[in-house]
């Protein structure tokens, strides 16, 4: 069994506390497990406030780190309320989300923006987390630079998954990894979108890891997402 990705995507949830709680919770078990074999790795991409709390709390492993949910499509300057690339870089961050659908649909991101903020965070050797719908793969990919593309990891995240707790039919997932593939070259792919306990397995046979939003925001849950590369082994 290769090595996997599990991203967990918590949004704009948790106060302090609850991510204190997440953290302490979650670290109890994933250290123990990553001890004995820590190629999988896991990404969690908590709210821009807490992430130095996060990265202080969490265990220093290599196989956690944090990301980003978003980036500035500006470099470091007179952009009030922006976050740029260097200043996430200098939090300790090591990926970013960008083109998240919730930040094309409620923000207005273009394809274009998505291509500056690819450029900016690699710039700033941040590996950038590339979500697309089906719809979008193309477009978004003839606007970055073969070198761009190959920097990425993407995920596909088809919209009508998201938050629907109805994930993609694993015939459907397939062929749209292949597509990903021959356009970004041999990257890291994802499947997003309603990945819970019972369907993942299906996913991590077809894909290199999971995007998983609601189920990460319970410390449990999501570790038990994180252990499946193992019983899957198992078998
Ligand atoms: P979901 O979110 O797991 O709650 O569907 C996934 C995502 O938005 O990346």
């Amino acid at each position: 069994m290769q090595s996997k990705l599990f991203i967990a995507n918590w949004k704009s949830n948790k106060t302090v506390s609850e991510a204190t709680d997440w953290i302490a919770e979650f670290s109890k078990q994933f250290a123990v497990l990553r001890s004995k074999d820590p190629r999988s790795k896991v990404i969690l991409a908590p709210s821009l406030v807490h992430i130095p709390l996060v990265k202080e709390l969490s265990p220093k492993l290599d196989s956690f780190q944090i990301a980003g949910q978003d980036v500035s499509h500006f470099p470091l300057g007179s952009y009030t309320g922006a976050v740029a690339a260097d200043q996430l870089r200098d939090l300790g961050v090591t990926y970013c989300l960008v083109g998240h659908s919730e930040r094309r649909r409620y923000f207005g991101e273009t394809h274009q923006l998505v291509a500056q903020k690819i450029e900016l965070l690699v710039a700033s050797s941040i590996i950038p987390i590339l979500c697309v719908d089906e719809k979008e793969i193309e477009q978004q990919a003839d606007l970055l630079s073969a070198k761009l593309r190959n920097s990425c990891i993407v995920a596909y995240e088809p919209v009508t998954a998201i938050g629907t707790g109805m994930g993609q039919d694993i015939s459907l997932v397939e062929p749209v990894v292949s597509q990903i593939k021959s356009l970004f070259g041999d990257v890291p792919v994802l499947y997003g979108g309603s990945v819970n306990s019972i369907n993942i397995s299906e996913y991590l046979f077809v894909t290199d890891g999971v995007l998983v939003g609601a189920v990460s925001l319970d410390p449990q849950k999501f570790f038990d997402l994180t252990a499946v590369s193992y019983t899957l082994e198992e078998q």
